[in-house]
């Protein structure tokens, strides 16, 4: 109907009724799309197999997805040379299907490595040879089964540390820092059209990370490596204030050209929920989207699980939860609505 207006108007050469550019959208998708971006949101493989009332909401809400779990490591490749697609295809099946975008997630992680790759590493039977080729192979074998079919892949996640110095993985540690680079090669190589992302936490706001993210960034230009983007995944908490120079942060990155993305959105509170808690929660929520519209780069804008009924949080932090844009029983809270409210400036 939106669309019947706008193509009457524009054959009519008549301004658009107000109401048509900016009534309140109806839901995510519409307010992604009345913006220009696209709202995302971590998927939970047993869910969205088995749930259909989950299943329902995320394919209404959401024109991005992340496999929460299912195309890590551990999950994609548990023995050696031995590929498990099943509940990452599952996924990109599903996107296909709801007209979403995918971002893949994560090409080189040091967490959720399969038991084969540490063992063997740590015991001296893999060696730092051995382990490079079993990198390349690894991302190149999952990168080009997806070809053409993922957007964005996380290539490397995590890889500074809070004080800003270089995280000791096994990949740090056996192969030295040429393996970023090397990643972004190889995925490329595999799929030229992916858009490649660094991915981190905290560097909404932590100052040695973004100082040591950015210069990994200038310095992967310098060699003409090919980096596209940096994903924020903004797990923020209300008890800690919202990171308000988030806006200016994610200007430093789209500066050296890159797309900008909100890759793990969620914002948990001590427990129990209280109205003044969810209302404060809608505001970081609000705020958190606010900045993402405010740079022209940044152009995802995903959250990690809608529902509090499938969230990391409760396991990871004692007494603490409620961190998503939907309640235990898919009713969306007071921060779903705040998305809706929010304009491009
Ligand atoms: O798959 C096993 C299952 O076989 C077993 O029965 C069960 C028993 O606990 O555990 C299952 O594994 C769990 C896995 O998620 C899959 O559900 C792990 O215990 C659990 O630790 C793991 O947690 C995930 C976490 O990453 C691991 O570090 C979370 O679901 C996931 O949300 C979280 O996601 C990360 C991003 O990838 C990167 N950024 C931070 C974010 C939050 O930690």
């Amino acid at each position: 109907m939106k669309s019947l207006i706008i193509a009457l108007a524009l054959v009519a050469a008549v301004p658009l009724p107000a109401h048509a550019e900016h009534r309140t959208p109806r839901d995510l998708r519409e307010l992604a799309y009345q913006n220009g971006i696209r709202i995302g949101s971590a998927v939970d493989i047993a869910a969205l197999r088995n749930e259909a009332d989950y299943r329902k909401v995320l394919n209404r809400e959401f024109s991005h997805v992340t496999a929460e779990n299912a195309m890590k490591w551990e999950s994609v490749e548990p023995e050696r040379g031995v590929f498990t697609w099943s509940h990452a295809d599952a996924l990109v099946d599903n996107a296909r299907r709801n007209n979403q975008k995918v971002r893949g997630h994560t090409l080189i992680w040091h967490n959720q490595l399969p038991a084969w790759l540490t063992s063997g590493v740590e015991n001296g039977t893999i060696d730092a040879a051995e382990l490079r080729e079993i990198l390349r192979d690894h991302i190149t074998t999952q990168v080009r089964r997806y070809k053409g079919k993922i957007r964005a892949w996380d290539v490397v996640n995590e890889v500074v540390n809070d004080d800003g110095t270089m995280r000791q993985s096994i990949w740090l540690t056996h192969l030295g820092p040429g393996y970023i680079a090397d990643a972004f090669r190889w995925a490329h190589r595999a799929d030229p059209h992916a858009r490649l992302y660094i991915n981190d936490y905290n560097l909404e706001w932590n100052a040695p990370k973004i100082e040591t993210t950015l210069s990994i960034v200038k310095d992967l230009q310098a060699q003409g490596v090919p980096i596209h983007g940096i994903g924020f995944q903004g797990h923020l908490g209300i008890q800690y204030g919202y990171p308000g120079d988030w806006a200016n942060v994610m200007s430093r990155f789209a500066d050296l050209g890159l797309e900008v993305a909100v890759t793990e959105l969620d914002v948990r509170m001590e427990l129990p929920v209280t109205p003044e808690k969810l209302a404060t929660q809608a505001d970081y929520y609000r705020r958190a989207l606010t900045d993402c519209l405010s740079v022209k780069a940044c152009r995802e804008f995903t959250v990690w699980g809608f529902t509090d009924r499938h969230s990391w949080v409760p396991g990871w932090f004692e007494g603490q939860g409620a961190a998503c844009l939907f309640d235990e029983n898919l009713a969306p809270k007071p921060a779903y609505h705040a998305l809706l409210g929010v304009k491009k400036a």
